[in-house]
């Protein structure tokens, strides 16, 4: 997204430049568009540059912050891992008080993150792989209760983060991602990886990971 803002203004930037540029040429036949007599080219060469500086930046972002994530593994490593994660900031969000609204705020935004990033590699790679693999009843069940997970941060982006019920809806919330990332690490998961060969466990590591790059 930064990369984007960033392509924005870096051609609002070059085409202002050049309709300046070019106010007193108009009599000698400069097109408004030739780019190359008035140093256009120079300037689209340095939004070009910007952008490239600006996409690398956000590939370097990316790379960290995936890198930082502590995922690694094979696909259900790295799932099992990003589990563990989201309960730790459930428990950090249960040790604050009410009066803790900023830090309950900074919480609930780092979970959502994690949580979003986590169910898009399940929903765009292992529940339709398992529903090739003739899963899909377990697929749809597990997808079903993405949907409620979503609700939970609903209610809670709804509520404040000062309501009196927030850290049992919390726990509530909790005690679901608890329950559906058993279901994922201790039936489905185990019984999916038995079925499959090598290839099929590396392709599905490299595309959880090529997904789980893109959301960071
Ligand atoms: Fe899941
Ligand atoms: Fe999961």
């Amino acid at each position: 997204m930064a990369t984007r803002t960033q392509n924005r203004s870096s051609n609002q930037r070059s085409n202002g430049a050049k309709s300046g540029g070019n106010s007193g040429q108009a009599s000698r036949g400069d097109s408004a568009f030739s780019w190359g007599k008035n140093g256009g080219g120079a300037l689209l060469g340095a939004a070009l540059a910007g952008a490239a500086i600006g996409l690398a930046a956000n590939f370097g972002r990316k790379f960290l912050t995936h890198s930082l994530s502590g995922a690694s593994g094979d696909w259900d490593e790295v799932l099992a891992t990003e589990h563990d994660m989201a309960l730790a900031i459930f428990d950090k969000m249960l040790a604050t008080d009410e009066t803790q609204t900023f830090k309950r705020s900074m919480l609930l935004m780092k979970l959502t993150h994690a949580l979003d990033k986590h169910a898009h590699e399940e929903e765009m790679v292992v529940y339709p792989a398992l529903r090739e693999a003739n899963e899909a009843h377990d697929a749809d069940a597990l997808e079903g209760e993405h949907g409620y997970v979503k609700t939970f941060i609903y209610e809670l982006n709804q509520m404040g983060t000062d309501a009196p019920n927030w850290l049992d809806k919390v726990r509530e919330f909790r005690a679901l991602v608890q329950k559906h990332a058993h279901m994922e690490e201790e039936e489905v998961f185990p019984r999916f990886k038995e079925r499959m060969s090598e290839e099929q466990n590396a392709r599905i590591t490299s595309l959880v990971n090529r997904d789980g790059f893109w959301q960071a």
